[in-house]
Formats: structure tokens, C-alpha cells, sequence
């Protein structure tokens, strides 16, 4: 596809609860299975704690289907995992049930750009991906609301889509420096920022990719490789 005939989308109206009932995510993508379903924690998150970055109550925010949550939970963690996305919610409920850990965590719809409800609640703050779906006001309300969510000195452990060769086309992918940024605007110190991989479901996502003239690695199991910022950051 040439350069001029690629497709923009206005990442801002994704539909959430409609792809999580089999519906449209957004727009023409053909996107109608979840692309970040992949069945299991994500390596991100799995590196996260492998180093100890996780601690305390933990919030998963924007948890999906929840198996990053389970992760943590079945690791010993206090977990809440919100989503705005009710559907998601009530699927996760239903796939964390019978897993170890599952039954102890708090699901709650809730939006993550305010979070009123949970000041000065946590101690690690985890976000898989939900960032880099929000526009540049909800990125600085959401960024706020997790240092709100945080108790003093709290751990924010974030992965979201890079905008470098190889990643998702922007403004769904993020430079380093507006994470940095926005992160900083809010009160957060940025101790770590580094690149990793996120997984994603590749046939979940292809007629978008085609659309967008997006060229992304896929593993042997059919797995996007999708490049993101694992960001580490501090309550400052
Ligand atoms: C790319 S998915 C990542 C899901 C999960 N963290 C994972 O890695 O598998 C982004 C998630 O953020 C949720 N989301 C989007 N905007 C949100 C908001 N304002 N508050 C809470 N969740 C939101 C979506 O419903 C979706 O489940």
C-alpha cells in the first residue's frame, strides 16, 4: 500500500465493550476479537516483578481480561484490576474464577482517568497498555489519577506502545518524550525507561495493519511483537 492511501483512525473512539462482545473496536480495522487477548500475563508484566517492582496493593489498570491480574494475585499480591469496559469486567470475573489467586482480587468497572474512589489506596500502580489508548487529555487525567491512587512514594510499572520502526503508528504509539513528559507533569520521577515487547493476537489485527501500512513482527505462535516503553516511575 502507498504512503498516501494509509488509513488514520481516531484511536479516541474506540468502542471497548463492543470488541469485548465480538463487535467492532473501531471504525473499518476489522478488529472484532480482542488483539490483546493472548491467554496469559504479559512478558512486560512477567519482568516486572521477576525484578521486584511490584509491591503491596496493587492496581491493575485497565486490566482486560484480567490475566496479568491473576498473575499477581496467584504471586501473593493484593490486587484491584479496574477496566471501563463492564464486559471485560464481567469476562475476567468469570476467567479468574477457579484460578489461583483469582477469587482474591477486586474487579470493579471504573474509569482510570479519575479514580476518585481509590485516593492514596496503592503501592504499585500497573498499567498494560491502557495509556497510549487515551488522547493527550485523557493521558495527563489519567496519569494524575494514578499519583492520586498512589500512597507515598508509590511504584508506577508501565508498558505502553513506542513510537519507533516497528511499532504501532502514532498517535496510538507514544514517544519517549511525551511519556516522559506527561508522566513528570504529573508528579511522577521517571526512574527507568527501556524498550520490550507486548504481545498481541497478529490475525486479531490484520486487516488494520494492512489499512494503516503498519509492518510489525509476528512469532511462530502467530503473537504480534509489538515494541513498547516499559516505563518504571516513582511518586515524586
Ligand atoms: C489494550 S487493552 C489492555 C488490557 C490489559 N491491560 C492487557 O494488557 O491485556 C486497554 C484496556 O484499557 C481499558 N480502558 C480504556 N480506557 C479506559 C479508562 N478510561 N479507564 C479504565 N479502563 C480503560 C480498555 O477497556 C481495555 O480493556
Amino acid at each position: 500500500m502507498s504512503e498516501s492511501a494509509q488509513k488514520s483512525y481516531d484511536y479516541a473512539t474506540a468502542d471497548f465493550n463492543a470488541v469485548y462482545r465480538g463487535g467492532e473496536l473501531l471504525g473499518d480495522t476489522g478488529i472484532t476479537r480482542v488483539p490483546w487477548d493472548v491467554g496469559e500475563p504479559q512478558p512486560g508484566v512477567i519482568e516486572f516483578e521477576r525484578r521486584g517492582r511490584i509491591r503491596g496493593d496493587v492496581l491493575d489498570a485497565g486490566c482486560g481480561l484480567g490475566d496479568n491480574a491473576v498473575f499477581l494475585a496467584a504471586r501473593g499480591y493484593r490486587v484491584t484490576a479496574v477496566d471501563a469496559a463492564s464486559t471485560a469486567i464481567e469476562r475476567a470475573v468469570e476467567r479468574a474464577a477457579g484460578r489461583p489467586g483469582g477469587a482474591d482480587i477486586e474487579f470493579a468497572v471504573a474509569d482510570a482517568t479519575s479514580l476518585t474512589e481509590y485516593a492514596g489506596r496503592f503501592d504499585t500502580l500497573l498499567d498494560s497498555a491502557l495509556f497510549h489508548t487515551l488522547d493527550a487529555d485523557g493521558r495527563r487525567r489519567y496519569a494524575a489519577a494514578l499519583r492520586r491512587a498512589g500512597r507515598p512514594g508509590a511504584w508506577l510499572d508501565m508498558l505502553c506502545f513506542a513510537a519507533v520502526p516497528g511499532g504501532m503508528p502514532e498517535p496510538l504509539s507514544v514517544s519517549e518524550q511525551t511519556v516522559r513528559q506527561v508522566l513528570t507533569d504529573a508528579g511522577w520521577t521517571v526512574t527507568e525507561l527501556t524498550q520490550a515487547v507486548y504481545w498481541g493476537v497478529a490475525e486479531a489485527t490484520r486487516t488494520f495493519l494492512e489499512k494503516t501500512g503498519t509492518q510489525v513482527e509476528i512469532d511462530d505462535k502467530g503473537r504480534t511483537q509489538l515494541p513498547v516503553w516499559s516505563v518504571l516511575a516513582e511518586r515524586s
